[in-house]
């Protein structure tokens, strides 16, 4: 039984994680905040590591909100992020050097302004700077990566991860994940009697979607490959826009809702989807669900949250 240690174990993604590796039969150790763990503070991080002595940490620790938590507080969120995996590499360095760190890395690391994401190009340009507050730190991860894999043989297997949704994010709009955040609102609005939605912004830009217990089966299947500092793409090579999405949840919801567009909202990179070459050397065979089953479990499961 592999011993896994999730960290963010009770975020969107964290909680995915935890229900594949329960699955998987794993030795299970889970931290979080709310789990009574800082990990901000090196103390109480090397503590955990030296109690727990992991033999695979997956990382899904990270200071996260939308875009507008992170206007609000960008400077702490910033700081948090950067404390996060400093504590981490520098505690597994001096606890456990021989622990296997999986990380999910947002693809807002990529340059502001690529619109086909390959892996070659990912610290080729500078992050959009409404992503400030964490993709820089995405970048740090890397080179911790790399000089703790160098200074002290400590191995880390790093993805780069697409825009993620399905069941378990947050209920506020302002800070879950963007196709989660229509589907809240959407329902809200039906719940109102309303038949007309608002889209933020003209719902043109193409993003690549990906739902998150694939992420997690990823990330949980490659804890025992080559160490893969430079990351790879969780990929399909497939774009939707705002637009179709929002069509899909429509016609999931039965049909009956007008659309229309705030264009007060700022629209963002017209594209922005991720190669998927590299991904299907390593997983040739990985089946993705489908966007329509994904949005169908999304839906089931905030009508439950929201309105139970
Ligand atoms: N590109 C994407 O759309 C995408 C998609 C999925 C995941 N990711 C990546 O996956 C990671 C997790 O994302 P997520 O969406 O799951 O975020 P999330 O829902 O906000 O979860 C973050 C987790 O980190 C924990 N955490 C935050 N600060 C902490 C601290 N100081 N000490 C201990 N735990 C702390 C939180 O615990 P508490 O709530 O208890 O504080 C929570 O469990 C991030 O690195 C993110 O970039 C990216």
């Amino acid at each position: 039984m592999v011993r896994v240690l999730v960290l963010g174990a009770t975020g969107f993604l964290g909680r995915h994680v935890v229900r594949h590796a329960r699955r998987l039969g794993c030795e299970l150790s889970l931290a979080s905040r709310r789990l009574g763990h800082d990990l901000a503070n090196a103390d109480g991080c090397s503590r955990l590591l030296d109690q727990v002595r992991p033999e695979v940490i997956v990382n899904c620790a990270a200071d996260m909100g939308g875009v507008v938590d992170a206007a609000r507080r960008p400077a702490a969120m910033l700081t948090t992020n950067a404390r996060l995996l400093v504590n981490l590499y520098e505690a597994v360095g001096a606890v456990c050097p021989q622990t296997t760190i999986v990380q999910p890395v947002s693809n807002s690391a990529y340059p502001g302004d690529a619109a086909l994401q390959r892996e070659p190009d990912w610290r080729d340009g500078p992050v959009h700077d409404s992503v400030l507050p964490f993709a820089p730190t995405r970048r740090l991860l890397y080179a911790l990566a790399a000089c703790y894999r160098d200074q002290y043989g400590v191995r880390s297997v790093n993805w780069l991860v697409p825009n993620a949704y399905g069941p378990g994010d947050d209920i506020d709009p302002t800070r879950v994940h963007a196709l989660n955040g229509m589907i809240i609102r959407m329902l809200k609005t039906r719940r109102r009697g309303e038949r007309r939605f608002t889209i933020w912004g003209s719902g043109r830009p193409v993003r690549e979607w990906c739902y998150v217990g694939d992420i997690a089966k990823i990330l949980l299947t490659s804890w025992d490959r080559d160490d893969q500092i430079d990351p790879v793409n969780i990929a399909q090579r497939q774009g939707h826009s705002i637009n179709v999405i929002a069509r899909l949840i429509v016609e999931e919801l039965g049909g009956g809702v007008e659309l229309s567009h705030d264009l007060g909202y700022p629209d963002g990179a017209p594209t922005k989807i991720l190669d998927d070459e590299l991904f299907r050397e390593r997983f040739p065979d990985f089946r993705f669900t489908s966007l329509a089953d994904g949005i169908r479990r999304t839906i089931r499961y905030y009508r439950q949250v929201l309105f139970r």
